[in-house]
């Protein structure tokens, strides 16, 4: 979508429609006040027949309004003006969004940039404005063979904003939003693509993909012949009942200098998890196509770095696999060594995702990095600890946590802190090798970081469970992009602090 910045007076604006928030109690913003004075009060009285009261996601689309130059006004309610926060600001805009689209209005000027949210300043409400809209406007429509070509006609959207000193922030901070929202869409398309399609081969092409758009970024590919080489007996043991070949992707920006030390993103990329031998239940086994949503994460976090041009290196390590039973397949009981050395017992291939991250995450330990973050759909338990609303976060550093926490608060793109207790670690003793793979099915979250732990000593560590947020099940089944967001405003953060 292309946003343009305009500084009109609304009564000559001249668009297919004004976007105008208007709080419980039908009251009206400035920029709605002038509007009415130049209609002759025509909104006035229009609220005052109550067909919109001006409660949180109301909206009334008003055509040929008088003394006005656009074709329509959209009056979308914002709930009481004390309770406008993140997450109603974020509810007004998508509300707008979808009005917009289900009406098929191809352009249109917002001006909801003018409500004031506490402690948000101009550049983080556009940025969220430019993420909620393009997030809103999202389909997912390239495996239809006669896809709705109605869907998604918004093309332009406009900001109106009055003083010129604040053009530029909003043209800046409209960049931003863009970039975020460019490595969200990846993320969001490379993990609806189904397990047939999306192979540890194809997402190995899509980047290498986006290493060929940015000069900045390498690309190295690591096949099972390498990954032996390297005595990745974790990995390659989730692999055993796949035809398709494992990957090790490792995409490397340099935007820094070539001295400082990177900042590292793992992701889970099992682009078909069916359990293995400890095979899954039917029931939305589809579902398990999302299984590299870490995978997704890591290539639309790096996408947004590159397209902002981020002043710091960060390296995206990718491990990604199928997990299938076949006659060769890893069995409950095996005994694998992993690249660090520590023998695991696998008492239950439906817990691979450990295994493929721990051979990743010593890999790591050559960049001498400054963090390393992975990123993982690791356990069912994380749903019902956290539901859809938080990622698990868990992590070896407090200060890396905590800044993990805040970059989420600012993004809008939450996650929460469960314990990484030592008292916890027991729970995966196993009787013939260092660890098993499982600790039983209490804090099913903690012993799958426990156990990652086991692999991170040698540098600052987190880990996001992304199991519950990163996509949606049921009627409106899809990737949600998460944590891009969240993983873009930690890294814009790290150059600040320089
Ligand atoms: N990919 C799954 C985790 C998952 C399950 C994510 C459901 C989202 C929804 C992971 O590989 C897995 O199967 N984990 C097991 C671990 C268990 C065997 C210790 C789980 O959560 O059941
Ligand atoms: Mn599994
Ligand atoms: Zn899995």
């Amino acid at each position: 979508m292309e946003y343009t910045v305009n500084s009109t007076a609304i009564g000559s604006q001249s668009t297919p429609c004004v976007i105008l928030g208007i709080y419980e109690s039908r009251r009206l913003s400035p920029a709605g006040q002038q509007l009415n004075k130049s209609s002759g009060g025509y909104l006035a009285s229009i609220l005052k027949r109550g067909d919109i009261q001006g409660k949180l996601e109301q909206s009334l689309l008003l055509h040929d309004v008088p003394g006005t130059a656009c074709e329509r006004v959209l009056l979308v309610g914002c709930g009481s003006e004390k309770d406008l926060d993140d997450s109603n600001y974020r509810k007004i805009l998508s509300c707008a969004a979808t009005t917009l689209d289900q009406h098929g209005i191809k352009a249109a000027c917002c001006y909801l940039l003018e409500l004031s949210i506490p402690e948000r300043d101009l550049r983080w409400k556009t940025r969220q404005a430019v993420e909620v809209f393009e997030h809103r406007l999202y389909r997912f429509n390239q495996l239809q063979s006669k896809p709705d070509k109605r869907a998604g006609r918004l093309r332009k959207l406009s900001f109106n904003i009055r003083a010129a000193g604040e053009r530029k922030t909003v043209r800046q901070a409209v960049k931003e939003g863009q970039a975020v929202a460019i490595g969200t869409r990846l993320a969001r398309d490379l993990a609806n693509l189904p397990g047939n399609i999306c192979t540890p081969t194809y997402l190995a092409a899509q980047a290498r993909k986006l290493a060929r758009q940015s000069e900045h970024i390498k690309l190295k590919v690591l096949g099972e012949r390498e990954m032996a080489r390297l005595n990745m007996g974790a990995l390659l043991s989730v692999a055993r009942g796949s035809r398709q070949e494992a990957k090790l992707i490792v995409l490397d920006y340099q935007g820094g200098k070539r001295q400082d030390r990177p900042y590292v993103l793992v992701g889970k990329g099992i682009t078909f998890d069916s359990g293995g031998i400890s095979i899954k239940p039917s029931a939305a086994m589809d579902e398990m196509k999302f299984d590299m949503c870490g995978a997704a994460s890591t290539l639309g976090t790096l996408a947004a770095v590159a397209e902002m041009g981020l002043p710091l290196n960060v390296i995206g390590v990718i491990p990604s696999s199928e997990n299938l039973p076949d006659g060769n397949a890893s069995k409950p009981g095996d005994i694998v060594t992993s690249m660090s050395g520590q023998t695991i017992e696998v008492l239950n291939t439906d817990a691979e995702g450990r295994l493929v991250l721990c051979d990743a995450l010593s890999y790591c330990e050559r960049f001498k990095p400054r963090t390393v973050i992975d990123i993982a759909t690791l356990t069912g338990a994380c749903v019902i600890a956290l539901g859809k609303q938080f990622s698990g976060l868990l992590g070896n550093n407090e200060a890396l946590v905590a800044d993990l926490i805040a970059a989420g608060k600012h993004s809008g793109d939450v996650a929460w802190q469960l314990p990484l207790g030592k008292e916890y670690q027991q729970q995966l003793k196993s009787n013939f090798a260092d660890m098993a793979n499982v600790g039983g099915r209490e804090a099913g979250t903690i012993t799958a970081a426990c156990f990652l732990s086991r692999f991170t000593d040698q540098y600052h560590w987190a880990h996001l469970d992304i199991a519950g947020t990163a996509w949606h099940s049921g009627h409106h089944k899809g990737a949600t992009g998460r944590p891009v967001p969240l993983l873009t405003q930690y890294l814009i953060e790290r150059c600040r602090k320089r």
